[in-house]
């Protein structure tokens, strides 16, 4: 399948996962992630094909087609799976580029690995996109992808997204190989970010770093090329979520939820990826707190927290599992009653239709990362409230407090300010929530994912100073 496709995208996760069936054999299913439905559109008009690992370390697979879209499987050594995937990206780029929640930890032999594995990535993308299509490389696992595949195919136009926040200059510049990551990027024609902040970040770091003139969103390399960094805040397929929780299997089994949950008064929910960037400790003892204090009782309300497992092979990652099971223990066992926990915790993914219930049943939705690039859950929290209600109590340090300003905002460093914000969101009256879930519902309607994948793809258009083909976005 070389030199065929149009558009063509990279990204470290191919757009289905592998499932294993109780016969033992393995079947395709589509990710759950809203940017495969976001792609979808642009995939097919453009005769599109992604580029992606499959998980595991199976070895080498052929590209196959799936519900029409093309997909090319890249596969991974277990080194490459400890050194690449969870060293360099999710256990050096991934802490730092979260504000240095967790401690980053810098190994040579990760960035070799991390080098490696890009170069073959790009390899891969030379190898199958058409004469002058566009490829758009996504987030920090590929940050070199963009300048080896320029070197590879100067006739490409090249996107680059981050989907996670890109770091102040002190943080950043921690990272021993800085210069090569600003330089890898510097292969895009267009840069984009989920927030300005970051693009200003990354524009000030060129200047300062790399040396070259910068003029507000753009940077003018020496060889007369122009990059230009901006933002392009991520959202959901809002519609799909909307008529989702406006099934009536949804309807059902959110009711079916809040009896199983003994019918309280307010549910709280907070659904996150078991990740210590979420925040999850810092809300549930705020929680517990509030119980404690005796403003209501586990008869009142109860919190659902539902982590999934994530990067479970990462030391962080399993020593904050530890720390959110003993605390849930301590919780259940100093405050819980006989049927009544005062946290329901789940350590599980649910597919879409399962998370959509949950936020048919939760009154108040409960977002609080220290750091976040979006956050997607509490966009789609927005989306299943077509009644105009339920309370969205969010992190400032999440992406989406940027557009959903109407929600509770928190610090979640601040414990007293979260106790506070969870207080007045169960105490809300319905007025409230409905005028604050209006406005947030306003938002995401008209900024859904099609309209982001637009426009980052009619800035790329528009970017550099190729002439490289245009895509139909
Ligand atoms: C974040 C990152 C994605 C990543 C996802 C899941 O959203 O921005 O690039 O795919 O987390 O993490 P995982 O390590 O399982 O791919």
């Amino acid at each position: 399948m070389s030199h065929s496709a149009n558009l063509v995208i990279v990204a470290n996760r191919l757009p289905v996962d592998r499932v294993t069936l109780d016969d033992g054999t393995t079947e395709w299913r589509r990710s759950p992630g809203g940017l495969v439905s976001a792609l979808d559109p642009v995939m097919r008009a453009n005769d599109g094909t992604w580029i992606g690992w499959p998980g595991g370390t199976d070895g080498d697979m052929e590209p196959f087609e799936d519900d029409g879209l093309h997909l090319v499987p890249m596969s991974l050594t277990q080194d490459d799976v400890e050194e690449f995937y969870e060293g360099m990206s999710n256990g050096t780029l991934w802490p730092i580029y979260h504000d240095v929640v967790a401690k980053p930890e810098f190994h040579r032999e990760w960035w070799d690995r991390y080098v490696s594995v890009n170069q073959r990535f790009a390899e891969k993308a030379a190898e199958v996109a058409a004469r002058e299509a566009t490829v758009w490389v996504h987030d920090y696992q590929l940050q070199l992808v963009p300048q080896m595949l320029r070197e590879l195919r100067p006739d490409l136009r090249i996107g680059f997204y981050l989907h996670i926040p890109f770091p102040p200059q002190e943080l950043f510049q921690q990272l021993p190989w800085r210069r090569q990551i600003l330089e890898g990027l510097l292969g895009a024609d267009l840069v984009g970010f989920q927030l300005a902040g970051g693009a200003a970040n990354f524009v000030r770091l060129v200047r300062q770093r790399v040396g070259h003139k910068t003029h507000r969103d753009l940077i003018y390399l020496p060889d007369g090329r122009t990059v230009r960094a901006a933002a392009f805040p991520i959202s959901i397929d809002t519609a799909g979520f909307e008529e989702l929780a406006r099934s009536e299997g949804v309807q059902e089994r959110a009711k079916e939820i809040r009896e199983a949950l003994g019918n309280p008064r307010k549910v709280f929910l907070g659904i996150d990826r078991l990740d210590y960037t979420k925040g999850i400790y810092a809300r549930l003892r705020a929680y517990a707190e509030l119980l404690q204090d005796g403003h209501f009782d586990v008869e009142d309300a109860v919190f659902v927290q539902v982590a999934t497992p994530s990067r479970e092979r990462v030391e962080q990652y399993r020593i904050l599992r530890d720390e959110i099971d003993r605390l849930v223990g301590r919780i259940n066992g100093d405050l819980g009653r006989i049927g009544s926990p005062a946290i329901s915790y789940m350590h599980s993914s649910f597919p879409r239709e399962e998370m959509a219930a949950l936020y048919r049943a939760a009154d108040i939705m409960v977002v609080t990362p220290y750091r976040d690039g979006m956050n997607l859950v509490a966009k789609e929290y927005v989306a299943c409230r077509y009644d105009d209600q339920g309370a969205l109590v969010l992190s400032e340090f999440a992406g989406a407090s940027d557009e959903l300003r109407q929600a509770w905002l928190v610090n979640p460093y601040d414990i007293n300010g979260m106790k506070s914000a969870l207080l007045q969101a169960y105490r809300a009256t319905e007025r409230e929530t409905t005028r604050r879930m209006r406005a947030m519902r306003k938002t995401i309607i008209t900024h859904d994912v099609a309209a982001w994948a637009r426009g980052f793809l009619e800035g790329l258009a528009g970017a550099g100073s190729s002439h490289a083909k245009q895509v139909r976005p």
